[in-house]
């Protein structure tokens, strides 16, 4: 597959600074950042969720890993000093919908003042050449239409968390003119870029209000799944699937520094943006042993009912596309969460399907 891969010898040896490394995709990229040799710090609070994919696959076993909190500015200026890295991806984050409701101070301080914390860190340290904001699909004003948002679309956000997401991208765009302005890349040396993925799925993600841990947890107990907005449409996608678009861009931010340096949509294809209720009967079925789903008729907050990504401008400028399509994806999942049920090692599922993965999306 031309123009997907990576760049081992890119990433070997390579400073990396990941924030959010104790989460569900924080595991997810610390892993293969380690299977690709990156010498790799990661900023964190302790994982979020128990159990968490962090602990299960002993992921920091081989980097540097610093539990603290962004909202502690000192905290990540001490970290990134220390660490002098060449490549931030940045994911901490408050990254809960239904949650954000309850806690919407905590939701902006992380997620806007944190974002900030980070960015005003790499300004102080000198050593950093690309930097990749993770943020979200729900960045974008919400028009409940059919069509999926692209990167010109405008920002918004209902609900605290989609807002705060769009108030991260808003303040990165405002750092890359004031700070990391591309017309005056030679005097700074910073590429920022900003990367919105869909919904992601993989093994591994334990947290609250969210479709794939929620099904995994009442299939594993036998239970039937209980499902609140079964209607909803989403652009699903595996948690691999984004994640080689976040290195793929920072590598691209650091050799080829400001044409790269904007906003990237990482999304699946269009026929992978699929209802609730596909993905439950998907999994349910492929589970077996009588697995079952219903709707939950009961007042739900309110949540985006269509969110589509359009990923046009990734496929032809980034040469980066969906690897797998959705029923490979929860294959995936299913799989990883059968071995590690059977009492398999997890970070050997973790690092076996990320080997799996790499070699699809190698060229050869
Ligand atoms: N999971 C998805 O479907 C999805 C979709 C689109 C975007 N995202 C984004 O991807 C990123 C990672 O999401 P995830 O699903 O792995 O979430 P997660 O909850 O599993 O992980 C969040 C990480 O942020 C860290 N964190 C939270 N508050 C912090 C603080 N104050 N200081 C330092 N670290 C803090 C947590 O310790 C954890 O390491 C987030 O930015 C999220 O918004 C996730």
């Amino acid at each position: 597959m031309e123009g997907l891969e990576l760049n081992p010898s890119f990433w070997r040896g390579r400073k990396v600074f990941l924030t959010g490394h104790t989460g569900f995709k924080g595991s997810w990229l610390s892993l293969w950042l380690q299977s690709l040799g990156a010498e790799l710090t990661g900023f964190a609070l302790a994982p979020p969720t128990q159990p968490s994919l962090f602990e299960e696959a002993s992921v920091n076993n081989d980097m540097t890993s610093i539990i603290a909190d962004i909202r502690e500015p000192q905290a990540i200026q001490a970290a990134m000093q220390k660490a002098q890295p060449e490549v931030v991806i940045h994911m901490a984050a408050q990254p809960l919908v239904r949650y954000s409701y309850q806690a919407p101070i905590e939701t902006y301080a992380t997620n806007v003042m944190g974002t900030i914390h980070l960015l005003e860190a790499v300004r102080a340290v000198g050593s950093v050449k690309a930097v990749v904001n993770v943020t979200t699909d729900k960045c974008y004003e919400n028009r409940e239409w059919v069509w999926g948002y692209r990167e010109t679309d405008p920002m918004g956000g209902f609900d605290p968390y989609s807002s705060s997401k769009g108030c991260s991208e808003l303040l990165s765009a405002a750092y890359r003119s004031s700070f990391f302005n591309p017309h005056f890349y030679s005097d700074h040396g910073v590429a920022l870029g900003t990367a919105r993925a869909g919904n992601v799925i993989g093994g591994g993600d334990w947290a609250q209000d969210r479709l794939i841990p929620d099904i995994i947890r009442a299939l594993s107990q036998r239970e039937t799944v209980h499902i609140r907005n079964p209607q909803s449409i989403r652009p699903w996608q595996h948690v691999l699937e984004p994640i080689r678009g976040y290195l793929h861009l920072a590598e691209k931010l650091v050799t080829e520094g400001p044409r790269f340096a904007e906003a990237w949509n990482f999304g699946p294809n269009d026929s992978d943006t699929r209802t609730v209720g596909w993905i439950c009967d998907r999994l349910c079925s492929g589970w077996g042993e009588g697995a079952r789903w219903k709707s939950d008729e009961g007042q739900h907050p309110h949540e985006a009912g269509h969110l589509k990504l359009d990923i046009s401008k990734a496929r032809s400028l980034l040469e980066w596309e969906p690897a797998l399509d959705l029923d490979r994806a929860l294959n995936l999942v299913l799989d990883w969460n059968r071995l590690r049920n059977k009492g398999e090692d997890v970070r050997t599922i973790t690092l076996d399907q990320i080997n799996h993965y790499q070699q699809l999306t190698d060229r050869n």
